[in-house]
């Protein structure tokens, strides 16, 4: 087996940097808001983990389901040299197409693309001791900014799983799709996890859990701030609220604070003031329709090939190509 090489370009200096800006921006800001990026810390992670296991929240076994059965499809369709996977983490999926690559005998390279340093380690460990054959090169960075880094040559295929993009804006979106584009060459391809419009009291239901787990994962965000920054919330003085918003068609999870409060960010220097009922808005999760992402891909320089959908039309892969 080749040893698996790990490139950092995104330094836990550059982390706590970039935390630092977006916490005075987002904790100074009206309404207040923090960015989902802070949500996975160890714990955060963990949590996420047990998330992709409650009943209520379907997507990660929906696009299971779709890659197990179109796994083969996908390697035949894309013929990949190369998979280049963006936040992976997941590596049951990856798995999945990893396998069906293999089978179909195109891939030569995995380039998993992570913002967390330990977690890409030992995903990197894992597959090159799985996939003898395979050169693996992690690339430890902010997946917008550093498709740059991902190597030219021998057919790539870029995944975006689990539904992520919806945690971007639509004007976020637009500049990612057109960076991703941007570091591919005609006939390259982009695979993409989507989930999509449905009955909201569901979609509500899959960010607000009976047994209060995304409640947990969402307050996490605030112990990484104490931890962090110095910080002196009381995670359990706030509320989680997941809410469907109609017009953007995205639901929104937010920290609502039950009491007036005064909290200090020693790390920043900076007081924050809480009015009783007062939200943080702690992430946005885009819903797709086809329609949506078919023009979104269009715009940024990308044909729809295939769409894809489980049996309960919950969640969509979509493979797209460079054109
Ligand atoms: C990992 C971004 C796809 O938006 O559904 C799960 C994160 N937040 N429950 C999502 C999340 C609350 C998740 N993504």
């Amino acid at each position: 087996m080749t040893e698996p090489e790990l490139i950092v370009h995104f330094t836990a200096a550059d982390a706590a940097r970039d935390l630092r800006a977006d916490v005075r921006a987002g904790l100074t800001g009206r309404p207040k808001w923090l960015t989902p990026k802070w949500l996975y810390d160890a714990r955060g992670s963990e949590l996420f983990e047990r998330i992709t296991g409650l009943p209520e929240y379907y997507q990660t076994r929906a696009e299971q389901r779709i890659l197990r059965d179109r796994a083969i499809e996908i390697a035949e369709l894309t013929g990949a040299g190369a998979l280049v996977e963006l936040g992976s983490g997941s590596s049951e999926k990856t798995r999945l197409l990893l396998d069906a690559l293999r089978k179909t005998g195109t891939l030569r390279e995995f380039v998993p693309l992570d913002v967390s340093e330990s977690a890409l380690r030992s995903a990197v460990a894992a597959i090159a001791a799985d996939y003898p054959e395979l050169r693996v090169r992690g690339v430890v960075g902010d997946f917008t900014a550093e498709l740059a880094a991902v190597p030219a040559g021998r057919g790539r295929l870029v995944a975006f799983l689990g539904g992520t993009i919806g945690n971007f804006a639509p004007a976020e979106r637009s500049r990612f799709l057109t960076a991703v584009r941007a570091a591919l060459r005609p006939g390259e391809g982009l695979l993409l996890g989507t989930d999509l419009v449905k009955d909201p009291a569901r979609l509500v239901r899959a960010y607000d859990d009976a047994a209060g787990v995304t409640a947990e994962f969402d307050r996490n965000v605030l112990r990484v701030l104490n931890r962090e920054l110095g910080a002196d919330f009381e995670p359990e003085a706030f509320e989680h609220v997941a809410r469907w918003d109609q017009e953007q068609e995205w639901i929104e999870m937010r920290l609502r604070a039950s009491r007036p409060m005064r909290v200090r960010v020693a790390g920043l220097d900076l007081i924050a003031d809480f009015d009783a009922g007062e939200e943080i808005r702690t992430e946005i999760s885009a819903k797709f329709r086809r329609s949506r992402v078919e023009a979104e891909l269009a715009a940024a320089g990308f044909a729809l090939t295939r769409w894809w959908l489980d049996d309960g039309e919950d969640f969509a892969l979509s493979l797209a190509t460079a054109v």
